[in-house]
């Protein structure tokens, strides 16, 4: 043992009798029971014990110094990690080492800047289709609105049209049937995820579902080889042309780009609208800013129209803080490793909470205050205190493949629902948040919604 895990101090915990209540509220309704807990032992606490000890980081300091160790002193594949079952055994969300290194890297070649900058114009012109939709549906009038089915459906045909290409683009709707047992299956409760082999169960619709994926995933691979279509968009198309991972990879990594990357994506564009519904300022200033980017004519626009949406990008920056789809992400540490002074022994699972981060009351004035005027203008000393207390998409290598898409997605998506929509809250405080792995508001988001004059 090295001089610095002598000197490391043990995890401090809840006493023996509290353990049972406090884990099984961690996995019912994290945030209260995290907010808890780190006001009563810190930015580290240890749970559980044995097969079942676990440590929840939630210091921006600490995270930070977690998230820079080496990759090889922890595990993802690990006994606790439910979404192997969905995702398949060969996605890279749930494999270690060079598997890991080799999925990773063949998926971010697929996510070249290039590819990326080339989604602008197809994000726009389907949440133009979306907001016209909408709009021939209130026929001139304000209505109630469920905005998270809109805007769940919107990504959907983003997520849908970037990973298939054109050519599957009308099977949509099924494509986001067959991943919604698998998304309603991860948020039961774990007792209900045990696995077992038996028929006419959730688990065993989930394995139907996956198998029915798999089929139409494996003909597009088929057609991509026999027939490439040279559709620079396309990401099944880059990872076939990449030639490093075989069919059976390509087919888990897609499935979990659209299982990581459709729910988180919906989930904190509701987020997005609760908070500037209940300050309609910032609604208008997005409008405002919207016009004069955008103008009328999406066709135009291109990643230099990203790059000038700078309020709507604070306004994702800051309900990410607040809001962050992944409320604790876990790895097992399969070496004694020594976090914030602290010692967290092999086989802990540790939970690291970007939930906590986001509102640590020493890196964020006012934490719960929405203000996305906070990333504006900053002094480097700021902009340092920032970065550290800013994690919603993870750090270091294992950090979201998926960042630049979803912030892609998010900023174009709301700078133009601002601009041709009016939306009012329908209750004066946002719901509260409801999901284990993606965190979202309960009851999704009504608003009474009329369409903008001129617009
Ligand atoms: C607002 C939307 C999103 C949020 C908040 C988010 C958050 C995260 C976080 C926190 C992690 C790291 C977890 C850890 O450290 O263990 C992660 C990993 C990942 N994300 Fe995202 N994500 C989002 C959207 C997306 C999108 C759009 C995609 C892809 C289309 C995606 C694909 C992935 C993948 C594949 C990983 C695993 C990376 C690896 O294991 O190397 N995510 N995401």
């Amino acid at each position: 043992m090295s001089s610095i895990d002598v000197a490391a101090r043990p995890l401090p915990k809840p006493p023996l009798g509290e353990q049972v209540r406090l884990l099984r509220r961690l996995f019912a309704d994290p945030q209260p029971v995290l907010d808890e807990l780190r006001s009563r032992y810190g930015p580290i606490v240890g749970l559980g014990a044995g097969p079942v000890a676990m440590a929840v980081v939630g210091g921006p300091s600490e995270v930070r110094e977690l998230l820079a160790m080496p990759t090889s002193s922890f595990r993802w594949g690990h006994k606790f990690n439910a979404l192997g079952f969905v995702v398949g055994a060969g996605s890279m969300i749930v494999s270690d080492g060079e598997d890991h290194q080799r999925r990773r890297s063949s998926v971010r070649s697929a996510f070249s800047r290039r590819r990326l900058n080339g989604w602008v114009p197809m994000i726009l012109e389907r949440t133009d289709r979306a907001v016209d939709e909408l709009r021939a549906s209130l026929d001139g009038d304000t209505r109630e609105v469920e905005l998270f089915a809109v805007g769940r459906s919107l990504v959907l045909g983003i997520v849908v049209r970037a990973l298939f290409g054109e050519r599957l683009v009308e099977r949509t709707t099924e494509i986001g049937d067959l991943f919604q047992g698998a998304q309603d299956y991860l948020e039961a409760p774990a007792i209900r995820q045990v696995p077992h082999p038996f028929p006419f169960t959730a688990r065993s619709r989930v394995r139907a579902d996956r198998n029915a994926l798999d089929e139409l995933i494996d003909a597009e691979i088929a057609d991509r080889r026999a027939h490439p279509t040279g559709d620079p968009l396309d990401v099944i198309e880059a990872l076939v042309v990449d030639g490093t991972l075989s069919d059976a990879e390509i087919r888990d990594q897609v499935v979990t780009l659209m299982g990581a990357g459709y729910d988180t994506t919906a989930a904190s564009l509701a987020w997005m609208l609760w908070c500037c519904a209940l300050e309609p300022h910032v609604w208008d200033r997005l409008a405002e800013e919207a016009a004069s980017v955008i103008g009328d004519d999406a066709g135009t626009a291109d990643h230099t129209t990203l790059a000038e949406l700078a309020l709507a990008d604070r306004v994702m920056r800051e309900t990410t803080r607040l809001h962050p789809a992944g409320v604790i992400s876990p790895r097992e540490a399969v070496d004694d490793v020594v976090v914030g002074g602290h010692r967290i022994p092999a086989g802990t699972l540790v939970l690291w909470s970007a939930h906590l981060v986001g509102r640590d009351p020493d890196t964020w004035a006012d934490p719960l205050r929405f203000d996305p005027d906070r990333f504006h203008d900053l002094t480097p000393a700021q902009q340092e205190l920032a970065e550290l207390g800013w994690v919603p998409f993870g750090r270091g290598p294992r950090n979201c493949i998926g960042f630049a898409l979803a912030q892609m997605e998010l900023t174009l998506i709301i700078a133009r629902l601002a601009q041709r929509l009016e939306i009012e809250p329908t209750m004066p405080t946002a719901p509260p948040p409801v999901g284990m792995v993606v965190n979202r508001p309960s009851g999704g988001v009504p608003m009474r919604v009329r369409s903008r004059p001129n617009q």
